[in-house]
C-alpha cells in the first residue's frame, strides 16, 4: 500500500484528531531494525507506567491486570483509538475485524504485528466472537448504523464494550444497547471522550460545583465550524466489490467512505460533531433539555451526495436545578471561523472550554459585579487575572459601556492523546478499579438530545422532550 493510496483517502471528513495514522506508518517506515523498535516500545511503556502510576499509585500500576482486546472497525477513528490504546498499559491485542480486508484490516494487523501483537484479522465479527474466546473487551469504531448490532452481539458474547459515539443512529438501536448491557452485566462505555478529559472534569467538579465561579448558568453557546471539504476518496485498486458492499449496507464506494452524510447510516454534522459538545451541555447544566428549536438545511453541498444538513443552528431550553437556561449550538461546514468550543455563561462568570487548545483560551472570566476570586486564585483553582492595560487617552463615549471581565486561566494542562483517558477509564473499570465515566445510560440521554435536532429541522417547529424519553426501562 503506497503513500499515494493513503493520500487518495483524503481522511478529512470526520471529527478525528490526535496523531494521524500516516504518522504511525511513516514512523514505522523510518525505524530501521527491530532493535530500535524495541527501544521505542520500551520507552513508551515506561512513559505509560509513569502516567498510570500518577493516577493509580505506583503499586497498582505495576500490577495492572492484562485486558485482552479486539478492535471492530479499523478505519480512521479505529486507528486513532488504536494509537491511544497502544499507550495504555497491559492491553493485549488479540484480533481486529474490518470489512475492508485488503486495506484497513491489513494495515492495522500489520501495525499491531510490528508492536509484537500476533493478532488475527477477520471480516465477519461473528466469526471473530466465535473463535476468539479469550477476548475480554471489544472496542467498536464502525459507522454509526452498525453500532447497535455490533455492541449488542459483543455484550451477549460476554465481552465488555467501548463503543464510539454516536451510540446509534436510531433511539431504538441505542435502547437495545442499554438493555443488553444491563441484562448481561457487562460494561458499555460510549465514546464521548470529553467525559474523561481532566480539564473538563476539573471545570465541572472544581470550578462549577465546588467554587461555584459561574454562579447561576443562564445561557450557553458553542459551535463546531469547519471549512469546505471534498468527499472522502479511496484507492481504486482497493475498491470493495459491489455485492460485498451491499451485504454490509452500502450502495457504493462513495457512500461507504462518506457514510456519515447519508440518512440511515449516520446523522450528518450535528450528530457527528455536535454530539460531543451537546453532551457537555447536559453534563454541566445537570439536566436534560425540555425543548428544542432548530434551523438547518442543505445550504451548500448537493443533497444528492450529502443527504444530511450541512448547517444546523439549534437552541435548547433547559430547566436546571438553578432555574431556566437556554443553550445555543451551531455547526456548519463551509467556514472554520473560531473552530470549536463551548461557552457557559453565568451571572458570576463565563467559562470558555474546548478539547483543543490550539485556538482556545480555556479560560474563565469573572463578571465585574461578582465577588472577588482572590480565595480561588490563592488556592490555585484559577490563575491570577491577566492584567489589561488601560489606555488613558481613550475617550469614554458612553459611561454605561461594560468593563471587560477579568480573564483567568484554567490551570490544567492536557498534553495527551484526546481519547486515552477515556479508554484508560474503560480498561480500569474492566479491571474493577474505576467506574465508567460515560455508561450507556448517559450515552442514551445524549443520543436523545442530539438526534432530536434533525427531527426539529425537518418539522420546522419547536419540539418538546418528555422526561421519560431519556429513560430506558
Ligand atoms: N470520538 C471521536 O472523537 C470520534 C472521531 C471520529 C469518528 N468517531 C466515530 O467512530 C466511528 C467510525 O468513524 P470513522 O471516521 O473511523 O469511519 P471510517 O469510515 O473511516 O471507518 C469505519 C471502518 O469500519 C469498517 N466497517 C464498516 N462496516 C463494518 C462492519 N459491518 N463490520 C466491520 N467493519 C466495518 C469500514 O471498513 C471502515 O474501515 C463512527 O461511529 C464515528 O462517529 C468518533
Amino acid at each position: 500500500m503506497s503513500e499515494k493510496d493513503d493520500k487518495d483517502l483524503q481522511e478529512t471528513g470526520s471529527d478525528r484528531k490526535g496523531i494521524d495514522r500516516r504518522d504511525i506508518l511513516q514512523g514505522m517506515a523510518t525505524l530501521p531494525v527491530l532493535g530500535l523498535f524495541g527501544y521505542a516500545v520500551h520507552k513508551q511503556v515506561s512513559y505509560e507506567n509513569a502516567q498510570v502510576a500518577q493516577t493509580l499509585g505506583t503499586a497498582q500500576a505495576s500490577n495492572l491486570k492484562e485486558v485482552n482486546v479486539a478492535l471492530l472497525g479499523a478505519g480512521a477513528q479505529g486507528q486513532v483509538l488504536l494509537d491511544a490504546m497502544l499507550k495504555c498499559p497491559n492491553v493485549r491485542f488479540r484480533a481486529v475485524c474490518d470489512i475492508w480486508t485488503d486495506y484497513n484490516l491489513k494495515k492495522v494487523v500489520n501495525i499491531l504485528k510490528k508492536y509484537n501483537f500476533n493478532v488475527n484479522g477477520y471480516e465477519d465479527y461473528r466469526e471473530m466472537l466465535d473463535k476468539e474466546k479469550d477476548i475480554d473487551a471489544v472496542v467498536i469504531a464502525t459507522p454509526d448504523f452498525w453500532h447497535s448490532q455490533h455492541a449488542v452481539d459483543c455484550l451477549k458474547a460476554g465481552k465488555h464494550v467501548y463503543c464510539e459515539k454516536e451510540m446509534s443512529n436510531t433511539l431504538e438501536g441505542a435502547r437495545q444497547m442499554v438493555l443488553t448491557a444491563r441484562e448481561t452485566g457487562k460494561f458499555l462505555q460510549i465514546g464521548h471522550q470529553r467525559r474523561s478529559n481532566p480539564r473538563y472534569k476539573y471545570c465541572y467538579n472544581k470550578l462549577i460545583k465546588e467554587a461555584k465561579l459561574l454562579g447561576r448558568i443562564v445561557t450557553v453557546n458553542g459551535q463546531w465550524n469547519r471549512a469546505v471539504q471534498p468527499d472522502l476518496g479511496y484507492p481504486k485498486r482497493y475498491e470493495i466489490p459491489a455485492d460485498k458492499l451491499k451485504q454490509y449496507g452500502f450502495k457504493n464506494m462513495e457512500q461507504f467512505r462518506n457514510w456519515r452524510w447519508y440518512k440511515g447510516l449516520g446523522g450528518g454534522p450535528i450528530v457527528d460533531l455536535g454530539s460531543h459538545q451537546i453532551d457537555i451541555y447536559n453534563w454541566f447544566l445537570e439536566a436534560n433539555p425540555v425543548a428544542v428549536v432548530a434551523s438547518g438545511g442543505n445550504d451548500y453541498y448537493s443533497p444528492e451526495t450529502r443527504e444530511w444538513y450541512d448547517t444546523a443552528m439549534v437552541v435548547y431550553e433547559y430547566e436546571t436545578p438553578q432555574g431556566r437556561a437556554r443553550a445555543y449550538y451551531q455547526t456548519q461546514t463551509t467556514n472554520s471561523s473560531l473552530g470549536y468550543f463551548e461557552r457557559f455563561m453565568g451571572d458570576q462568570g463565563t467559562l470558555v472550554i474546548s478539547e483543543s487548545d490550539a485556538n482556545y483560551a480555556n479560560a474563565i472570566y469573572r463578571e465585574v459585579t461578582a465577588p472577588a476570586w482572590d480565595e480561588w486564585v490563592q488556592k490555585g483553582y484559577v490563575t491570577a487575572p491577566k492584567v489589561v492595560e488601560v489606555k488613558e487617552e481613550k475617550t469614554v463615549l458612553d459611561v454605561r459601556e461594560s468593563v471587560s471581565p477579568d480573564e483567568h486561566k484554567i490551570p490544567v494542562e492536557f498534553a495527551d492523546l484526546y481519547h486515552r483517558p477515556h479508554l484508560l477509564n474503560f480498561f480500569n473499570t474492566v479491571r474493577g478499579l474505576e467506574k465508567l465515566n460515560c455508561p450507556s445510560e448517559v450515552g442514551y440521554e445524549s443520543a436523545v438530545t442530539v438526534l432530536k435536532v434533525n427531527e426539529a429541522i425537518q418539522a420546522g417547529r419547536r419540539l418538546e422532550f418528555r422526561p421519560e424519553e431519556f429513560e430506558v426501562s
